[in-house]
């Protein structure tokens, strides 16, 4: 019997966390609709993992109530814990075994038998590019071909959602890459998939929603273009043959003039539309133009602008209430 897929893949409220006095989640509201990529931000030590482990079961919420799936956290945590895969940011991979012993076991854990299990083991490794190295040890698997494994030992289940805590954290560029084409594979498939990422870039390539998790709270959620229209910063920069070109521009447009390198800048979102419609005045003003670029605001700095810090810098010294005003 296939159970109706619910609209939302997890909803919740009011999560709360703490470690003694640390408060790790201080209220956290989720709506995560199926079929879509939902991708928690934060930087290291943010709470992502601790968010994972509550919403996967492992361990237990102080407060508030979520649902999975369709099913209640603390009251059917057996079905949530059926429907779903987790690959954690610490990989469940075996070493002294092969990468086919490994999804065997994994098969056979999930109750399959002997002969669908060799099926699912060998189309997982068809899939996920692991013919080659099926019967060797995974202690000899390159660090991307050890999140792949890692990744299709998850599936073996056929899970309607997947949590990844931060898959591609210090995998190379192209692995990286290699791995974003396989998340986005499954969820063209179907899948619903909670990913957490300390990478901006990682978020707004996958994500159709996003969160920024600092300090127990999102301090924003929205889609990337949402976030990123929440950040000044985004301009226009033309730069003239002469003088009278960057007269004629600031008397028309506006904006802050660099003599030195006869350019203008002036604010602009980044939007088509916007460009156009400057790019009609100077026209309508018959200035000539040399050079024009476009500075679209990019995550890194809706994370400076939201938290007042950026990713990476965890020993920031602002305080919470500080960073609230912020976001605000
Ligand atoms: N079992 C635990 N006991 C005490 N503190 C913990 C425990 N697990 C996590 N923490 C703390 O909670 C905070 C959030 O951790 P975590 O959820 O792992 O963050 P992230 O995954 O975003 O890096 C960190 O400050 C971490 O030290
Ligand atoms: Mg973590």
């Amino acid at each position: 019997m296939t159970p109706r897929t619910p609209r939302a893949a997890i909803t919740a409220t009011g999560l709360r966390k703490s470690y003694r006095d640390h408060v790790v989640l201080d209220g956290v509201d989720l709506d995560i609709p199926t079929g879509t990529i939902f991708s928690l931000l934060g930087p290291n030590g943010a709470g992502k993992t601790t968010m994972v482990k509550i919403l996967s079961t492992l361990i237990g919420a102080d407060g508030g109530r979520a649902s999975v799936l369709g099913h209640d956290l603390a009251r059917d945590p057996d079905a949530v814990r059926a429907a779903i895969g987790v690959t954690g940011q610490y990989s469940a991979v075996d070493g002294l075994l092969t990468g086919e012993e490994n999804l065997m076991l994994m098969a056979r854990l999930r109750r399959l038998g002997r002969a669908p299990a060799r099926r699912r083991t060998a189309e997982l490794l068809e899939r996920f590019d692991l013919v080659d190295a099926a019967r060797k040890p995974a202690s000899t698997y390159s660090g991307g071909m050890r999140r792949r494994l890692d990744l299709a030992m998850t599936l073996v289940g056929d899970p309607g959602l997947i949590f990844l805590d931060e898959p591609t954290t210090g995998l190379d560029p192209r692995s990286r890459r290699g791995m974003w084409e396989i998340i986005r594979d499954l969820v063209a498939g179907g899948v619903t998939v909670f990913l957490t990422t300390q990478y901006l870039e990682e978020a707004d390539q996958l994500a159709d929603r996003i969160a920024v998790l600092d300090r127990g709270r999102f301090v924003a959620e929205g889609t990337a273009a949402e976030l990123k229209r929440r950040v000044p910063g985004g301009h226009v920069r033309l730069r003239f043959a002469d003088r009278d070109g960057l007269d004629t521009a600031v008397r028309t447009l506006g904006g802050a003039r660099d003599d030195e390198a006869l350019a203008l800048q002036v604010p602009a979102d980044g939007g088509v539309a916007s460009l156009k419609a400057l790019l009609d005045r100077v026209d309508a003003a018959a200035i000539a133009v040399e050079e024009l670029t476009v500075h679209t605001p990019d995550l890194d700095d809706v994370f400076l602008s939201l938290t007042g810090h950026t990713s990476a810098d965890t020993t920031d010294t602002t305080t919470h209430d500080q960073q609230k005003a912020v976001s605000r």
